[in-house]
């Protein structure tokens, strides 16, 4: 939700900045500017569209400060166009702010403002903060100060960076609710949303805490509360590579990203899978683990792909480990005053660890004394630091908007954590053998299923210019049906439903006719004859059956207009392989309607407002 660079230090700052700009796209992709102290005055660029289309509308090459800051946006407040377009200055354009939150009160804010003959000429309540930066500037004469005081006024989220001509040679950085790195290099600084624009330039990085503030010159930095506290700064060292954030040949982010689950499932499992004892090790939980043991109910919270993984952990904890789990959407957990008691656990999970709604859920929980756990895959996100333990995913940078390897990756860890959970209470270790000699197999098995890729590219391109899909799936396949649905539609545009197979009679069947495509997950368990009668139905409806189907089932095939085989693994582990299939038709569904398949339209990767 909107990226953020800056960068001071002896080098021409605009290229660094660009390049920067672009590695975050994926957090926002709507418009972008860029502004660079230029021989003491400050020299604005910004359009609607990407970054690219900044770079090709002006030459930026004459560019030569070397501070600056920059800003790819995912609109909140007001339109995607040049005008509410980021960096925003005060009245007179010698402050220049980039943003990434939401500032609550910007309605009062803006009123005091204009009372005072201030004026805002954007729809954005970002401006609004750089014009009320100005206003006290003009009153205290010191740009650190008027920063610090209008932060200490402002509600809501922010990560923002600051770059002015009162001080040429400074950046000012601050956050809360939004996440700010500093990359630290050999005189020069670079800050920025993620490590993914900064790795280029060095590994060494600070993570700017809650309500931290940081002042950066070339000749080093310093930190405070923004209520003006002293605070000490660790550095850390990035976790990934660069070649980890690139394309490495594959057309899209997504493509490769689901190529990759071989290996980042295997990443998820390695070092804690202990197949011949049927158990588990995770490291990450040793000081919660008497709570575990005891722990009489469970609740996990998570929002859009995470809610689907969530709710799968549910039938994966309560059958293993027989532990009551409630799933909650983050966004409405925090909101219903949730009843939570001191002995229950919540789980967050989270790609991106920083996802708004997931981050309100768990201090809601912490507030009520909970114990909270993360499962998590940014390295040393919100949440995974403001959780008590947990188990990082270990999927590596997921660029592409939808998620896919981070999905399997959440299935790896809940199915470890389900049979941690359960050979701790009364799950058998040969119960626990045969679950973890599965999941071992899953690598493998994923790998069969990508080499069939083209085939259900084919099957994509039959119905990619279908208008509605429906997805059904039962028990643990009904959670994958979802996502199934989530991904065709986040990509494609089309609209498409995912629900559990029987409640197709209630309802939904209403929708089938020739026109409707029906993918149905029906792989061998215990309702594998029931989900065959749905699919009877849909065809004495002329709908069209698209088949997830174990290798080696021929019944289907006299059902099915299209059958895309899996291997069979136990039930529980099965949503993991049927996912694999569902990434691919709706990755195939979007390349061949033409869509942007890593920015799909209106989406960001990580949502760090409300
Ligand atoms: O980073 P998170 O896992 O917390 O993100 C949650 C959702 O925003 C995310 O899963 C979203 O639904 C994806 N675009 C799905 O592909």
């Amino acid at each position: 939700m909107c990226g953020i660079v800056g960068y001071v230090g002896p080098k021409k700052a605009s290229p660094l900045i660009l390049s920067g700009l672009k590695r975050l796209e994926y957090r926002g992709y709507d418009s972008a500017g860029i502004c660079i102290i230029d021989a003491e005055d400050l020299t604005i660029h910004k359009k609607a569209g990407r970054v690219v289309d900044l770079e090709q509308s002006v030459d930026l090459s004459h560019l030569t400060g070397t501070v600056g800051v920059g800003h790819t946006r995912w609109a909140t407040h007001g339109l995607p166009n040049d005008v509410n377009a980021h960096p925003h200055t005060n009245n007179d354009g010698s402050i220049a702010l980039v943003h990434n939150g939401i500032i609550e009160n910007y309605l009062t804010i803006k009123k005091k403002l204009i009372n005072a003959g201030y004026t805002v000429a954007s729809e954005t309540d970002s401006e609004v903060l750089a014009v009320f930066i100005g206003m006290l500037y003009d009153s205290l004469g010191n740009l650190e100060q008027a920063v610090q005081t209008a932060l200490q006024e402002v509600d809501g989220t922010f990560g923002i960076v600051v770059a002015s001509t009162h001080e040429p040679n400074q950046l000012i950085a601050a956050r809360r609710g939004s996440p700010l790195i500093l990359g630290v290099g050999q005189d020069e600084y670079v800050v920025a949303s993620d490590a993914a624009a900064i790795i280029a330039h060095t590994r060494q990085v600070v993570y700017l805490q809650e309500n931290e503030m940081a002042v950066l010159t070339r000749d080093g930095f310093t930190t405070k509360t923004i209520s003006n506290e002293e605070t000490h700064s660790v550095i850390e060292e990035i976790s990934f590579e660069l070649e980890e954030i690139e394309k490495g040949g594959f057309e899209h982010f997504m493509l490769k990203e689901i190529y990759e689950q071989p290996i980042t499932f295997h990443d998820g499992f390695r070092g804690r899978l202990l197949v011949d004892e049927g158990n588990v090790r995770l490291g990450g939980l040793a000081k919660v683990q008497e709570k575990l043991r005891t722990a009489q109910r469970i609740i996990i919270t998570a929002c859009g792909t995470s809610w689907h993984a969530a709710l799968v952990g549910e039938y994966l904890i309560e059958q293993l480990a027989r532990v009551p789990v409630e799933v909650e959407y983050a966004s409405e957990f925090r909101y219903r005053n949730p009843i939570i008691y001191p002995d229950d656990i919540v789980i967050a999970i989270s790609q991106s660890g920083e996802t708004a709604d997931t981050l309100a859920a768990i201090r809601e929980a912490k507030l009520k004394g909970a114990t909270v756990l993360g499962m998590v895959n940014v390295v040393g996100s919100t949440i995974a630091r403001e959780t008590d333990a947990g188990v990082y995913l270990h999927a590596g940078p997921e660029i592409g908007v939808a998620s896919t390897k981070a999905f399997t990756s959440q299935l790896c860890i809940l199915t470890q954590f389900a049979l941690y959970l359960g050979r701790m209470r009364d799950l058998t270790a040969e119960a626990g053998r045969e679950l973890a000699q599965g999941m071992a197999q899953i690598p493998d098995q994923i790998r069969s299923i990508l080499e069939h890729a083209e085939s259900i590219a084919h099957i994509a391109r039959q119905y990619a210019t279908a208008t509605n899909f429906l997805y059904l799936g039962r028990g643990y396949q009904f959670p994958a049906a979802l996502e199934g649905a989530l991904k065709l539609k986040e990509i494609s545009y089309i609209h498409a439903e995912g629900y559990p197979a029987a409640e197709m009679k209630h309802g939904p069947i209403a929708l089938i006719d020739e026109h409707m495509p029906v993918v149905f997950i029906a792989t061998k368990d215990e309702t594998y004859d029931k989900v065959l009668s749905n699919i009877e139905e849909v065809k004495a409806r002329r709908g069209t059956v698209i088949a997830i189907a174990n290798e080696g089932d021929h019944q289907i095939d006299r059902l099915a207009d299209h059958v895309i085989r899996i291997p069979t693994t136990l039930p529980m582990l099965a949503p993991i392989l049927a996912s694999i299939p569902l990434q691919l038709l709706a990755y195939y569904i979007a390349v061949e309607r033409g869509c942007n398949v890593d920015m799909p339209r209106n989406l960001a990767k990580s949502v760090t407002v409300e």
